[in-house]
């Protein structure tokens, strides 16, 4: 009897230390789960959105310097974490990459994409899957950049033409890049341009009106809309860009009304139709009924758009930070021409194949990409689920953006990051493809870029060919130290002023 009230006593006093030991960590832990990534104290109603300026992603790089590479804001209503290290880069997109893989709704989504048919603002889900699927293993495979290559050969050629027509007068770079990248895309996507070159041709569009409908979408699709982070004041569309984006839908569905027309009419009644661009390809699958998640005529849209979009201005305006930055140190150039001229000869155009025998060209493009990420900021990814990171608490429904500007110019990685220097790129095994969380200018993991193959492509081949082809110099005599480096935000970072050259053939003229 004794013994079992003293074995009774001392399961009593067992249990009381127990709970008295977890009631004393319980709380702890239940605290440190709860806490959040420190960051500045919101203002009711706005949050934080008064610490933004007009180049977002450097005023949250002066706040991470304050708060640290993980740190949490309030925009409006809604809690948005910025990562601004790679580790935790690496954590949002690899360790936990599933919890974010999904995006914010938000008004340019629903507006300007079919009701967020696109990739870019599509949720994380099966349509997303099988979408990402299509562009990985079908319309941007190998195989068919391959079989397209000759567009982009024959595009690139009429660019250098027409730039050997303008010798010695004062050309905007960007006007002439984003005319070669969206002939180079139309053809491939579409199978034609769909805009004429002059105002006499007889076309829907000329080459200027399409290109204002394509930069009035990137606008809109950058833009800090109030209703997206206050939604409780979204009716009221106080800056006016709701109404712009409807605007702009009608303008794009009348377009690709137009060309999915004129591909079916191309295709009726012939037995064994062959797709000839994406296009049909995305049409022919949308009539198939054993594809997995059935594509309406909207997802056919938001795909058509998204190729179109994506393989235009992302290279151009990395094209022109690179011209800009060469320019400003022209010693860089006369290296790159060394190269060329050594590997390539006098006597030819630079081709895609050849692009693996370049390594100075591969490192300029990899440092203009540190330092002029095209997306500064990756687009927001969405937490799906409550996540802890760095042992943070991160609650399900916070926006993530990872700041690839700040990680491009911390100088822990990076020596002297406010310099453009393409040698500390050679005989250094970084990859820009998602793998090397130190340089993600096409982002990582679930929501990496799939057109980063493309990207490449368009990107260095044109570049090469502009060293190989032209001795370039500022316009008006401009010193290159006086040459403006300012950026303007944008779903794309582009230059504030575009760059303006005189440039003068430096092959022989047969090959114009
Ligand atoms: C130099 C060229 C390019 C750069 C720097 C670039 C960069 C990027 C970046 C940073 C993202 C966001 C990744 C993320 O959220 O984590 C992205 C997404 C995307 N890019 Fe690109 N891109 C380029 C070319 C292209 C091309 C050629 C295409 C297609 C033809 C394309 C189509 C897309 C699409 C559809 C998405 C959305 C993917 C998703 O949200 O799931 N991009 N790109």
């Amino acid at each position: 009897m004794e013994a079992s009230s003293t074995s009774w006593a001392v399961l009593v006093l067992a249990w009381l230390a127990i709970m008295l030991f977890l009631s004393k960590i319980a709380p702890f832990k239940h605290r440190h789960r709860q806490k959040s990534p420190p960051g500045p104290k919101p203002w009711p109603i706005i949050g934080n959105l008064n610490l933004l300026g007009s180049l977002p992603h450097q005023s949250l790089h002066k706040l991470s310097q304050q708060f640290g590479p993980v740190m949490q804001l309030k925009f409006g209503s809604f809690p948005v974490v910025v990562a601004s290290s790679p580790e935790m880069a690496k954590q949002v997109l690899k360790t936990h990459d599933q919890i974010f893989a999904s995006r914010p709704l938000n008004a340019a989504g629903k507006y300007t994409s079919f009701n967020f048919c696109n990739l870019l603002w599509a949720p994380y889900g099966p349509y997303l899957q099988q979408c990402r699927k299509i562009c990985l293993s079908e319309l941007l495979s190998s195989k068919r950049l391959e079989s397209s290559e000759y567009i982009r050969f024959e595009e690139r050629h009429d660019f250098v033409s027409r730039l050997c027509a303008l010798s010695g007068k004062p050309v905007q770079v960007n006007d002439h890049l984003s005319r070669l990248n969206f002939s180079i895309m139309s053809r491939m996507v579409l199978g034609k341009k769909y805009f004429s070159e002059s105002q006499l041709e007889t076309s829907n569009m000329t080459f200027k009106q399409f290109r204002e409908m394509f930069n009035e979408w990137m606008l809109l699709n950058s833009v800090l809309n109030i209703g997206d982070w206050i939604p409780w004041i979204e009716f009221l569309d106080l800056q006016g860009y709701v109404k712009r984006m409807r605007a702009l839908a009608k303008k794009f569905d009348r377009f690709f009304d137009h060309v999915f027309d004129e591909h079916m009419a191309s295709r009726e009644g012939v037995e064994q139709f062959v797709p000839k661009d994406m296009v049909d390809f995305l049409l022919e699958l949308a009539d198939d009924p054993r594809v997995e998640v059935k594509l309406t005529y909207d997802q056919v849209k938001g795909l058509t758009q998204d190729l179109l979009v994506g393989g235009t201005d992302t290279s151009v305006v990395t094209m022109e930070w690179a011209m800009s930055e060469l320019l400003k140190q022209p010693h860089l150039i006369i290296k790159a021409r060394e190269e060329l001229d050594r590997i390539i000869g006098k006597d030819r155009w630079v081709e895609e194949k050849d692009i693996a025998q370049l390594p100075y060209i591969d490192a300029i493009m990899k440092e203009t990409m540190r330092k002029h990420p095209v997306a500064a900021m990756l687009p927001p990814h969405l937490a799906l689920e409550d996540c802890d990171i760095a042992g943070y608490h991160i609650s399900k429904g916070t926006r993530v953006v990872i700041n690839t500007w700040s990680i491009g110019r911390d100088p822990s990685i990076w020596d002297a990051p406010e310099e453009f220097r393409p040698e500390r790129f050679i005989e250094k095994a970084i990859d820009v493809k998602g793998q090397d969380f130190t340089l993600l200018p096409f982002g990582s993991g679930r929501r990496m870029c799939p057109g980063y193959s493309l990207g490449l492509r368009l990107t260095m081949a044109t570049l090469a060919n502009m060293i190989h082809g032209f001795e370039w110099k500022l316009s008006d005599n401009m010193k290159p130290e006086d040459l403006s480096m300012e950026e303007a935000y944008g779903l794309a970072t582009t230059r504030k002023f575009p760059l303006v050259v005189v440039m003068k053939p430096r092959l022989p003229y047969h090959l114009y």
